[in-house]
C-alpha cells in the first residue's frame, strides 16, 4: 500500500477502505509517514468528506493507535460525558459530584485549555494540592470507593489524535465533522466508559455555528458509539454567551462551588440538571427523567453534591480548606470593573473573544507551552436580554498585569447594545 494512493483515492472522491485508513493511522504513528502528507490527506478529507464507514474505521484506527482504558473492575456502569468545548464551560466540576452522590460512577480523563477555550484539568489543579495524575490502580479503586475521579488524559491515550490536532491546528483542517468526531470519539471510546453524554455546542464561542452543523456532528458521533455497544447521547446547547459567569480557573471552581451548595447561575445550573439526568438515566440509577431531576435536586438540597465535592477534591489531594472557604483559592492582585457606556438591550455577547480576554489575562494558553494563571480571568455579570444602564458592571476583570486600553477596548466591544430586546437565547436546543 501507499500513501500517494491513498490521498489520491481521497482527492478523487473514492471511499477508503479500513486497511488503507489503519496503514494511514500507523504510519503516521509511527512516525513513517511524513506530516505533509498527512496534511495533504486531511485537507482532501475537509473538502471530500468522509462516509460514516470511513469515519467509524478512522475513530476505531485512532483509538487504538494507543492504550486502551478497562475500567471492567469498576462494578457496574461507568458514565462519562463531553463538551465540545466552550467558554466558562465548567460543567464536569459540579456534574461529577451531582451524578455520583445519586449513585453513577464517573471514571473520567480530561483534557487541558487551549486558545480561548478552557480544559476541566486546569480548573481542578487551581485547587492547592490537587492531583490531576493517579495511577491506574488508585483511579479505579478511588471511583469504586467514592464513585468519583477526573484525571488527566495520559499521553498514551490516543497518540495518533495529539499529532493529527497538532497537523490540524496549523493546516486549516479543524472543522470537517468527520475529523472532530473521530478525533473526539476515539478519545470517549479508550477511555473506558459504558455510556457517553456529549455536550455539543453551537455559536459564537463554538466549533459549530448553527444548531444544525451541532446536530450533524452529534449525529455523526452517536452513529460511532452505538456501533461500539455504547449507550451514546447528545445535548446541542448554545455557546453565544458564556455559560455562569465565570471565566478563568478558580473563578469557575468557585461557580461550580457555588452550584453544588445551590447558589450557582441559573443557565449552568439547568444545564447541570438537564446533563445529569440524562446520565443517571444511561447509568440505570434512575428509570425516567422527572425522577433524575427530583434526585439531582435532593443532592443539591441536602449538600449531598457538595459533600461528594470534598471527598473528591480530598481523595485527589486537594485541600478542602479552600473548598469550605472558596475566598482561600488563588486569588488576582486586582479586580477592575468594566463599566457600561451604552445603555439598552444586550443583543449579543462575543464569547469569543471573551475567552481570548480571559486568555491573553492568563488563564488560557496561547500554546500549549504557556503556564496557567489559576487566579485570573473574568466574571461576566450580563447576559444576552439584560437590559443594562449606563455603569452598570458589565466585567469584573481580574487581574494581575496591568490592562492595556486595547484589552480593554476588546472587552467592550464583545457587547453589542440595542434599543429592543433580541431573540431569546435558549441554552439547550435539543437533546437525541
Ligand atoms: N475537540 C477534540 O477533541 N477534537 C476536535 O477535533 C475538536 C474538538
Amino acid at each position: 500500500m501507499r500513501i500517494i494512493e491513498i490521498i489520491a483515492n481521497k482527492r478523487d472522491g473514492i471511499e477508503l477502505s479500513e486497511e488503507e485508513i489503519q496503514y494511514w493511522i500507523t504510519g503516521l504513528t509511527n512516525g513513517e509517514i511524513p506530516d505533509y502528507q498527512s496534511s495533504s490527506l486531511l485537507m482532501a478529507i475537509v473538502l471530500n468528506g468522509m462516509t460514516d464507514m470511513e469515519t467509524t474505521h478512522l475513530t476505531m484506527a485512532m483509538m487504538h493507535s494507543g492504550d486502551v482504558m478497562d475500567l471492567s473492575t469498576i462494578e457496574g456502569i461507568k458514565v462519562d460525558k463531553h463538551s465540545t468545548g466552550g467558554v466558562g464551560d465548567k460543567t464536569s466540576l459540579a456534574l461529577g459530584p451531582m451524578v455520583a452522590s445519586c449513585g453513577a460512577k464517573m471514571a473520567k480523563m480530561s483534557g487541558r485549555g487551549l486558545g480561548h477555550t478552557g480544559g476541566t484539568i486546569d480548573k481542578l489543579e487551581s485547587i492547592p494540592g490537587f492531583s490531576v495524575t493517579l495511577s491506574q490502580s488508585d483511579f479505579i479503586s478511588q471511583v469504586n470507593r467514592i464513585s468519583l475521579s477526573i484525571v488527566g488524559q495520559t499521553g498514551t491515550l490516543v497518540p495518533a489524535d495529539k499529532i493529527l490536532y497538532a497537523l490540524r491546528d496549523v493546516t486549516g483542517t479543524v472543522p470537517s465533522i468527520p475529523l472532530i468526531a473521530s478525533s473526539i470519539m476515539s478519545k470517549k471510546l479508550a477511555a473506558g466508559a459504558n455510556t457517553i453524554l456529549l455536550d455539543v455546542k453551537y455559536g459564537d464561542g463554538a466549533f459549530m455555528q448553527t444548531p444544525v452543523q451541532a446536530e450533524k456532528l452529534a449525529k455523526a458521533m452517536i452513529a460511532i458509539g452505538e456501533l461500539s455497544q455504547r449507550d451514546t447521547r447528545a445535548m446541542i446547547t448554545d455557546m453565544n454567551q458564556p455559560l455562569g459567569f465565570a471565566i478563568g480557573n478558580a473563578l469557575e471552581v468557585k461557580e461550580a462551588i457555588a452550584t453544588l451548595k445551590g447558589n450557582g447561575p441559573q443557565d449552568f445550573t439547568e444545564l447541570c440538571y438537564q446533563a445529569g439526568t440524562i446520565m443517571l438515566v444511561q447509568a440505570k440509577v434512575c428509570t425516567d427523567r422527572a425522577d433524575a431531576r427530583k434526585r439531582l435536586e435532593d443532592s443539591i438540597a441536602s449538600g449531598a453534591a457538595f459533600e461528594k465535592f470534598k471527598e473528591f477534591v480530598a481523595a485527589q489531594g486537594g485541600d478542602i480548606d479552600c473548598i469550605d472557604h472558596p475566598e482561600k483559592l488563588p486569588k488576582s492582585k486586582n479586580v477592575t470593573p468594566l463599566l457600561n457606556r451604552e445603555e439598552g438591550y444586550i443583543t449579543s455577547i462575543k464569547a469569543t473573544q471573551l475567552g481570548i480576554s480571559a486568555m491573553k489575562l492568563g488563564a488560557g494558553r496561547q500554546t500549549k507551552d504557556d503556564v496557567i494563571n489559576p487566579a485570573v480571568g473574568l466574571l461576566v455579570y450580563k447576559k444576552i436580554g439584560d437590559y443594562v444602564n449606563i455603569d452598570d458592571v458589565l466585567v469584573d476583570i481580574h487581574h494581575d498585569s496591568e490592562l492595556s486600553d486595547e484589552f480593554i477596548q476588546d472587552l467592550s466591544s464583545s457587547f453589542t447594545m440595542a434599543n429592543q430586546p433580541g431573540q431569546p437565547v435558549e441554552l439547550i436546543a435539543k437533546i437525541l
